[in-house]
């Protein structure tokens, strides 16, 4: 399908290079415009690139009212030859898929998506902020639009297409959070959606973050529902790392979000000289193992952090373990430091993990 572009007047869209002053932040900024595409009548139809801004929608549009809606991460690097490349978009596409077949949205062609997307940020590539550990973060969703209000899936939908410029996500160096150990609240339970990126699955777990934060911690450890597995990190999958570098990471289930970062690390594992391996984790074994020393290091996989130490521990009755002493630990900067080298080009990854955005004719 060709894609229509319907671009802001020359004047009103960026013109040079963005060069910002302070670190953007992660996820504030917005690029000019946005990518577009219905679908209805059993068809996706009408691809386009249009100016960012708010869409028209009936108050009765089944995402607003059933949830029907799914999204996905992904990021794109500027390499030192000035051009923009993507990360492993091909896998944050399928998966896109496999969050539509959960939710019971209609799929979007792969190739198409990809389209899409190197289209987008073709046009607004101007809008990369050059500075150091910057990235164009790159967030297609898509979500019902029928107006209609008996509960069954939904007979049109949108796809869309934004980005947010941003910034490093650490300043000089990672930090350790802590994680709130959470036997009350579960972010997903096996049949459910918790294998997709649902949105609803991020407004389930807003209650558990508040609850994190109010023990000190960033973000929740989630256990499964016999509170018997360790399962996920916030919005990262976990993984821990024993005394001869072997890092673990929970067996992906239909609780857990397939991470395309774990995905990576375990295909990376002997770039990186380690051990990579996946298991079901009890959390009696992992909290025996962190205070024996047999664990020593521990955090979260996720595109929006990368990695992201954890140096401890909260349960809900305020007992606190510390992961080694509790401080950035060797294995974890190293994984950091490779992984993004491959990301930013200075480093050779796995043939096909960087694609180049191709610089196209708009029609
Ligand atoms: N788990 C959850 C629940 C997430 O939302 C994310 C973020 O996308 C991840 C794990 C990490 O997945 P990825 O590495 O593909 O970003
Ligand atoms: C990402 O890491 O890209 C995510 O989608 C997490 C997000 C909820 C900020």
């Amino acid at each position: 399908m060709e894609i229509k572009y319907q671009l802001k007047p020359a004047a009103e869209r960026r013109s040079e290079q963005f060069c910002p002053e302070g670190n953007v932040g992660f996820g504030r900024l917005r690029t000019d415009h946005m990518f577009m595409m219905d679908y209805y009548d059993g068809e996706w139809r009408d691809p386009r690139i249009v100016p960012y801004g708010p869409f028209e929608m009936a108050p009765g549009a089944m995402a607003l009212h059933y949830g029907q809606s799914i999204f996905e991460g992904a990021k794109a690097f500027m390499h030192e030859d000035g051009e923009i490349y993507t990360f492993r978009l091909n896998k944050n596409a399928e998966r896109m898929n496999r969050s539509a077949d959960i939710v019971c949205i209609p799929n979007i062609d792969e190739a198409m998506q990809l389209k899409a997307i190197n289209a987008l940020i073709d046009v607004d590539r101007l809008w990369f902020p050059m500075q150091d550990g910057a990235c164009l973060y790159i967030r297609p969703f898509i979500f019902a639009t029928e107006d209609r209000l008996s509960v069954s899936p939904a007979n049109r939908y949108t796809f869309c297409v934004v980005m947010s410029p941003s910034g490093a996500y650490y300043g000089e160096s990672l930090n350790a959070i802590r994680l709130l150990i959470s036997k009350e609240f579960h972010r997903a339970v096996s049949g459910g959606t918790g294998a997709s990126k649902a949105a609803g699955n991020y407004a389930a777990s807003l209650r558990a973050g508040k609850a994190a934060v109010a023990h000190g911690a960033s973000q929740v450890l989630y256990l499964d529902s016999t509170n018997e597995y360790i399962e996920e990190a916030g919005a990262m999958n976990h993984f821990h790392i024993l005394k001869d570098g072997t890092v673990i990471i929970p067996e992906f289930t239909d609780t857990i979000l397939k991470s395309i970062t774990s995905q990576s690390i375990i295909e990376l594992a002997p770039l990186l000289g380690c051990d990579v391996r996946q298991e079901q984790i009890k959390l009696d074994d992992f909290i025996a193992g962190v205070e024996s020393g047999e664990i020593i290091e521990a955090g979260g996989f996720g595109t929006a952090a990368v990695v992201s130490p954890v140096g401890s521990y909260i349960f809900e009755d305020g007992r606190v373990v510390t992961v080694g002493d509790g401080k950035v630990g060797e294995h974890v900067s190293r994984i950091y430091r490779i992984f993004t080298e491959i990301q930013k080009g200075h480093r050779q990854g796995p043939q096909g993990w960087v694609c180049k955005v191709p610089r196209l004719e708009k029609a």
